[in-house]
């Protein structure tokens, strides 16, 4: 019986209907779990070491379709260091783009969920008194004694009281920007047991993303002043619009918008996909993140435009001190901009190291054979995976090493069990059997 559903390539009605029994029963627990009011202790953390901002670690996220469950990152572990940039490489499909989705918390539910694992984050947000508020950092005289100003409403007029006269508040710092301050704290979060509610104040603020194709995240029908100055109103306690609209702009010319205030007033389609990029950096950059996300940022546009943008997002780590992620299939720009790679197949990583470690010394034969293809300057096609053989399928993955059909280099363990993560340097790590010592 068994053999016999093994040698077909579809599924019957009944089947179907009780693999997706089984999901729905999985995906509703999950995401209940998600939905729940939970308090800042059952998803506080600790960093295992506190000079990375995140750390992943044994991630699992499955897409439980009625074909099965795809595991489409299957124990996924690695760190970025502060203030690094980490690239993330592998061919289409190999779970790149769900990693960073799991990262944000904007997996597709109910059926993309994260079934386990940790993804540790150090946040640095605004410290609340005991009703919640954020506490402000006052401007008081260089004798302590406070300092009054008009106050405002969000539209920037001064408020007024009962008799008409205006209302006085204390004075608050602000940054260069003119953004208030308040005090700030230092916590760790597991965004992977964090209620979808709370990632509300990471997403955007502390972590913010760069997709492919900014026409996706850019709101079609409000003015790109619109759309950056939610980000502010958004984010920053007590910002008038006003403040808002002097950051976007600030922002703007930040990411080397020659006028800032026409790009402002523009809408979406009435700039060109690299101005839209840089909008895209500029939004980002809006929430003052800690960690900036870029998924293939410059797979849309060409190669001229694609070197002004990394060059643009080099600088701009440099600004903020901020850390990447970046990923990428073309390992032309992760030579270019990474300080550590993370090499995936298949939802698993094969290899990691530093930049240095993986370009110089590859060793697994998947990473070898990256090498060796020949990069193109067309980086929109895979042609640099051009090693012969397939991916096996994502919904019934092997238990031996699933770059198995394609490697020349098999040894006798590689008929036996998945090659487990061998550490070569203190930085280098490899998941194959030519490395392990044990099953060699
Ligand atoms: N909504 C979905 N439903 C089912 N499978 C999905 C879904 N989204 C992604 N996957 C699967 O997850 C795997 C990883 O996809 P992805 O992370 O997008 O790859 P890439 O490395 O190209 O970014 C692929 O096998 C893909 O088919
Ligand atoms: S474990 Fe074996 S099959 Fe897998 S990459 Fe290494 S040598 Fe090749
Ligand atoms: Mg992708």
């Amino acid at each position: 019986m068994a053999e016999e559903k093994k040698n077909r390539h579809y599924l019957t009605g009944k089947e179907v209907r009780s693999i997706a029994k089984e999901n729905a029963k999985i995906t509703r627990a999950l995401e209940k779990r998600k939905k729940r009011k939970a308090a800042e202790s059952e998803f506080l953390s600790e960093m295992k070491d506190p000079a990375n901002i995140l750390e992943i670690e044994d991630l699992h996220t499955y897409f439980f379709t009625d074909q099965g469950v795809v595991k489409a990152v299957n124990g996924v572990s690695f760190e970025i260091p502060q203030g690094s940039t980490v690239g993330v490489v592998g061919e289409s499909g190999c779970g790149k783009s769900v990693t960073s989705m799991s990262v944000m918390q904007l997996l597709q539910g109910p059926a993309g969920q994260i079934y386990s694992g940790s993804i540790r984050f150090k946040s640095y947000d605004y410290k609340r008194d005991e009703k919640g508020e954020p506490i402000p950092i006052w401007d008081d005289d260089e004798a302590g004694n406070p300092q009054y100003d008009e106050a405002k409403d969000r539209k920037g007029n001064p408020k007024l009281d009962k008799e008409g006269k205006p209302v006085m508040v204390r004075r608050q710092k602000r940054d260069a920007y003119g953004t208030l301050q308040f005090e700030m704290e230092e916590k760790t979060y597991d965004i992977a047991q964090m209620p979808t509610k709370e990632m509300y104040r990471l997403r955007g603020r502390q972590i913010a993303m760069i997709f492919q194709e900014p026409m996706t995240s850019l709101n079609p029908v409000f003015t790109i002043g619109n759309q950056l100055d939610e980000v502010t109103l958004l984010h920053f306690p007590g910002a008038t619009k006003e403040d808002a609209k002097r950051r976007s702009i600030e922002m703007l010319d930040l990411v080397g918008i020659a006028m800032p205030e026409r790009v402002y007033k523009s809408y979406p389609h009435e700039l060109s996909g690299g101005m839209r990029q840089r909008v895209m950096i500029s939004m980002a950059l809006a929430g003052d993140p800690r960690l900036i996300i870029a998924d293939e940022p410059t797979t849309a546009l060409d190669v001229t435009i694609q070197a002004q943008i990394l060059d643009l997002l080099r600088d701009l780590k440099q600004r903020i001190n901020g850390s990447i992620l970046l990923i990428t299939h073309d390992l032309g720009i992760i030579a270019e901009m990474a300080d550590y790679v993370v090499v995936m197949y298949a939802g698993r990583i094969i290899e990691r190291g530093t930049a240095s470690e993986i370009f110089h010394h590859p060793k697994h034969p998947y990473t070898i054979g990256l090498q060796k293809s020949k990069p193109t300057m067309d980086s929109e096609s895979d042609s640099l995976f051009n090693i012969p053989g397939n991916v096996p399928n994502p919904i019934d993955m092997p238990d031996y090493c699933y770059f198995r059909e394609r490697c020349s280099g098999c040894v006798k363990a590689c008929f036996g069990e998945y090659p487990p993560m061998v550490q070569v340097s203190p930085t280098h790590f490899v998941a194959c059997h030519l490395y392990d010592k044990e099953t060699k």
